[in-house]
């Protein structure tokens, strides 16, 4: 069976939940996968990545960044991602890319960049939209609640207390599909 990493950086739960639902696809294609959460271990307990045949990595956006220990991690294993035998996909969740119409300028603003920055060639990226938990469970505080709001007062999807997804998980499923592709066709 074919083996795959799913890195993670998330904030407020997103990034998170699309890594767990990309592990449960990869599963239907035959493909397994180690999921970590990229804030809870140290660069010590990363897994060799000798031992997967590609690795995905996602991080969600704030003001502009991934979060810190996602792009530590490319940085701390830029020379195996660079290897042309792994296969790499990069995601992100982030409020710009819940339009559809705005999915390129999220993958260039927030993934091409980023890459280009560390001369990093990945076989697949994509932008997802974000998860705007807006209910009283939600990871996201007071302040955040409040940016949210008003960057998005004219968006009629947005409701105050509640969890507003404004993620579209069939291209989600479809992107899983396409790695899954390169993956198996290794
Ligand atoms: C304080 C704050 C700042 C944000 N800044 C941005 C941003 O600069 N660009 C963007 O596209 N989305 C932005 N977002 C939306 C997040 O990217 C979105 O909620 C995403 O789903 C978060 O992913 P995570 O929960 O995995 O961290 C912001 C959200 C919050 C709460």
């Amino acid at each position: 069976m074919k083996k795959v990493l799913i890195a993670y950086g998330s904030r407020f739960g997103s990034t998170e939940e699309i890594s767990e639902k990309i592990s449960d696809l990869l599963k239907n294609e035959n493909i397994s996968s180690d999921l970590i959460n990229l804030k809870e271990i140290s660069s010590e307990q990363f897994p060799d990545l000798n031992n997967f045949d590609g690795v995905l990595i996602g991080s969600g956006i704030k003001i502009g960044a991934w979060t810190k220990e996602a792009k530590n991690y490319l940085k701390d294993n830029i020379t195996k991602l660079k290897d042309k035998n792994l296969i790499l996909g990069v995601f992100v969740s982030c409020g710009l890319a819940s339009d559809s119409d705005k999915n390129e300028q999220a993958k260039n603003d927030y993934i091409t960049k980023i890459l280009n920055e560390m001369e990093i060639d990945a076989d697949i990226n994509d932008a997802f939209g974000a998860l705007y938990d807006l209910s009283k469970k939600s990871k996201i505080g007071f302040v955040g609640k409040k940016i949210i709001q008003t960057m998005n007062k004219e968006d009629s999807r947005i409701k105050k207390g509640e969890r507003n997804d404004l993620r579209d998980w069939n291209q989600i499923k479809d992107f899983t599909l396409k790695f899954a592709d390169l993956i198996n066709n290794k």
